[in-house]
């Protein structure tokens, strides 16, 4: 007999199962690791997803009010929306038909992996999931390239995976769930060389935690480089997670050829609302400071209380951390979920078990923190 709590969930999954729901609902929750389903509750602290804990900026609050009254049309017939790509452009300072918008920088790393489904693709292992698990998906071989032994991208291990049939080099920086970076002039000289013989694609989702100089983002390679594309979301600096905003940005010889594919498969997918909060927080840089500043307090907090702990971590440069927990034996995560109520992922790969954690604000990181006193990994 099930009991309840387990039954409701069997139900809810069967149901799911029953709709065609259950696979895409739980690979979406779980890029990395821990399958779950996750019902909110009283009590939960959540770092599993690397959002933003500050919520949206109050800024794009307002469009969001101020576009409901817009919300009978599509984007195309509402005035302030035409002007989007080239908000975009001009804070890049690229030109607009050098951005392609997408339903959250997601659906543009599947557009991606679709168009670009011969040959092969390279990329790290381990890495984000949605590019390289879509390629799998539509049958293309993905080439994938181990970590040093410092969870850093092995760029010259990358650069000798390419081959004749390489057609995408996927590299996420800072990378995820690693949480480390890259530094710009060795990406930069990666990118010229690996853009002789593929596309190079790198998504800095979470650029915007980095200080100067270490977030020296690729776009500045674009115009020299038709072969290298950028991919960026809405969901991490500028907490609109639940809003589904991100954009490519590349030559405009490629981005001309991804358009069309774009538009057929999933024309106008970001709603009015999303892009009037997106346009209104892009320049909100008041906003941004308060969470970037706010996220390194927490996880300087964070990373001092696991040294003073004796955990083993990976330094952070990002808004998440990956820690090792090989000496545990059931699953982390699942065990943090049921036994403290915290959310977070965990995996195993081929040296162990490793866990991350999103950096919350400073009282979920010390309720955290509290925790992994008492357990024991
Ligand atoms: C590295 C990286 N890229 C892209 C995404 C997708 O984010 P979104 O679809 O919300 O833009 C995530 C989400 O966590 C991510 O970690």
């Amino acid at each position: 007999m099930l009991e309840n709590s387990s039954r409701r969930q069997w139900l809810k999954q069967t149901s799911l199962a029953t709709l065609g729901l259950s696979f895409s609902f739980r690979s979406m929750g779980n890029e990395e690791g821990l399958v779950k389903f996750i019902s909110p509750g009283k009590g939960l602290i959540n770092l599993g997803a690397n959002e933003n804990p500050y919520g949206i900026s109050p800024k794009a609050k307002q469009a969001i009010l101020d576009m409901t009254g817009e919300a009978n049309r599509y984007q195309f017939n509402v005035a302030s929306l035409q002007s989007f790509r080239k908000s975009l452009g001009d804070y890049y300072k690229v030109n607009e038909n050098q951005v392609i918008v997408t339903a959250g920088s997601g659906e543009g790393l599947a557009l991606l992996a679709r168009h670009f489904n011969k040959g092969n693709v390279v990329t790290a292992d381990i890495t984000f999931g949605i590019l390289p698990n879509t390629a799998k998906r539509l049958g293309t071989k993905v080439i994938e390239v181990p970590l040093t032994k410092e969870k850093v991208h092995d760029l010259p291990a990358m650069l000798a995976a390419v081959n004749s049939e390489t057609k995408l080099i996927y590299i996420c920086n800072p990378a995820n769930p690693t949480a480390t970076i890259l530094k710009g002039a060795a990406l930069k000289s990666f990118c010229e060389e690996a853009a002789k013989k593929a596309v190079v694609l790198i998504d800095e989702a979470y650029t915007d935690f980095l200080d100067n100089p270490e977030n020296e983002s690729m776009i500045s390679l674009i115009d020299k480089n038709p072969n290298v594309l950028v991919i960026r979301t809405f969901s991490k600096i500028h907490a609109m997670a639940g809003l589904r905003v991100g954009f490519i940005i590349g030559h405009s010889s490629l981005i001309s050829k991804l358009q069309p594919d774009y538009f057929q498969s999933s024309q106008f997918a970001v709603s009015n609302l999303s892009l009037a909060a997106a346009m209104a927080s892009l320049t909100d840089e008041q906003h941004k400071a308060m969470s970037k500043q706010k996220n390194e307090a927490a996880r300087k907090y964070t990373m001092d209380e696991m040294k003073k702990l004796g955990i083993d971590f990976i330094p952070s440069y990002t808004n998440f951390i990956f820690y090792p927990v090989k000496k545990y034996s059931g699953e982390y995560a699942s065990d943090m979920f049921d036994k403290h109520k915290i959310i977070l992922r965990s995996n195993k790969y081929a040296d162990g078990q490793w866990a991350r954690v999103s950096i919350g604000t400073l009282e979920e990181m010390k309720a955290f923190c509290s925790t992994l006193k008492s357990v024991a990994a």
